[in-house]
């Protein structure tokens, strides 16, 4: 196993009713910032449980941080802050929502020039609002993690951010404020979460049991409760709970701590969303199948080990075992709803040349942290997805 360092603060208040807890988590005579997303709050009562819990504090709003959230509505965000002089946020909704008042947090208290800087240059955060979160959509992780990812529309670049003063100091996680999301989005949870764990499972072996049951058991985890829930006509509380916590330890540092992990999957995703709007887990349900087709031969050990554990295949030779694996994993995809070939998303050789001449002209060594996946390979893996 490798050297690590493991440092994960965020208080996670989970259950049903949670949410009424809020109080007990935020500062007394906190001048508290609520953010928020496009309205479904509103729609299915989350909204009036919070307002509800914070009875008593000085409460202002910012709605309207949109999927894959916009540094151009977060900078608004920040004038808010400073006008108003907030000093605690509290995120409500998902990973956009979270990742964007992650930036809100660290963007108001920024000195340099630019904030998107933060960004563009990876400029230290040296000092963040506090802030912390009420989940409505499992997916990334961002509740119990200090990393997020914003775009800037004017010029369709998605990038990551991070610090560890963006922990959020609490993480809200009531399964029943995520009963009214649509089918689409329970996929695409599902589709993300099970991505976050490959990223940093489907690598090479470093002789680490513990990490490798633990990510296969979300893996099993998703797949078996993501299907369930996806085809529930209502939602079932433990499906729906189940769910939201393989979410979060999909991405909270647990199973990529002492192994090597990848990304590039989400590199490349990231360019699709920001070129095409394509919804973010989607994105990493084309990419995934290719990458592990063309790096069969490079990842094979734990490709078979997955094959195994996961599937159950056995039976064969390597090569066949490996390729089944991969077959599986592109039909989960699509048992969930979702459809993995970029011709089905209107996507095609042109947007392809565009985003390997923007890795081209970033200089990027390797793609994602490993390596094997270098600006050839990213074309080539996008080429067979076609
Ligand atoms: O905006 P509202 O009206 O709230 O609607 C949202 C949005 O339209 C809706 N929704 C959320 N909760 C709902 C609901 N609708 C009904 N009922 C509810 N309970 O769902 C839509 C999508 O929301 P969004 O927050 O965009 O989805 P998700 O949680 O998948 O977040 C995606 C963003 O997170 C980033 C992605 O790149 C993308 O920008 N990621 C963040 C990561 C992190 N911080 O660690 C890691 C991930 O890999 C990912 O990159
Ligand atoms: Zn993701």
């Amino acid at each position: 196993m490798n050297n690590f360092d493991f440092y994960n603060p965020v208080n996670i208040l989970f259950g049903k009713g949670k949410i009424a807890e809020l109080k007990k988590h935020i500062p007394a005579g906190a001048n508290i910032l609520i953010t928020f997303g496009g309205g479904s709050i509103k729609k299915n009562g989350v909204y009036d449980q919070v307002i509800a819990a914070l009875d008593g504090f000085k409460v202002q709003e910012f709605g309207g941080i949109e999927p894959n959230p916009h540094f151009e509505t977060l900078m608004k965000a920040v004038e808010v802050v400073k006008a108003n002089k907030i000093d605690f946020l509290l995120a409500v909704g998902g990973g956009s929502v979270l990742d964007g008042t992650k930036f809100i947090a660290a963007a108001s208290c920024y000195k340099g020039e630019d904030a998107w800087d933060i960004l563009a240059k990876r400029a230290r955060v040296e000092t963040a609002i506090d802030l912390g979160a009420v989940l409505t959509l499992a997916a990334t992780g961002s509740e119990m993690n200090s990393g997020g990812v914003v775009t800037k529309a004017a010029t369709k670049e998605k990038l990551a951010f991070g610090s560890p003063l963006l922990f959020p100091k609490f993480s809200v996680l009531d399964p029943e404020a995520t009963y009214s999301l649509p089918k689409r989005q329970i996929a695409n949870g599902v589709a993300d979460a099970f991505v976050h764990v490959m990223e940093q499972y489907l690598t090479y072996p470093v002789n680490s049991p513990v990490q490798d049951r633990f990510s296969e058991g979300l893996l099993m985890t998703l797949i078996e409760e993501g299907t369930k829930a996806y085809d529930s006509e209502t939602p079932n509380y433990d499906e729906y709970a189940n769910m939201m916590w393989a979410a979060t330890m999909a991405l909270n540092g647990l199973i990529g701590a002492g192994v090597q992990s990848d990304w590039a999957t989400h590199m490349i995703g990231h360019e699709l969303t920001a070129f095409h709007g394509i919804d973010h887990a989607v994105t990493l349900a084309i990419v995934l199948p290719g990458l592990m087709a063309h790096l069969k031969d490079k990842r094979s050990v734990k490709l078979l080990q997955y094959a195994e554990r996961v599937w159950n295949i056995a039976e064969g030779s390597e090569e066949e075992r490996i390729a089944m694996a991969i077959v599986k994993t592109e039909a989960f995809f699509n048992r969930i709803g979702i459809k993995t070939r970029l011709s089905q998303h209107n996507v095609g050789q042109d947007t392809i040349d565009t985003i390997i001449k923007r890795f081209t002209d970033r200089r990027l060594p390797s793609i994602g942290m490993i390596p094997d996946v270098k600006i050839e390979d990213a074309e080539k893996i996008l080429v067979d997805r076609l």
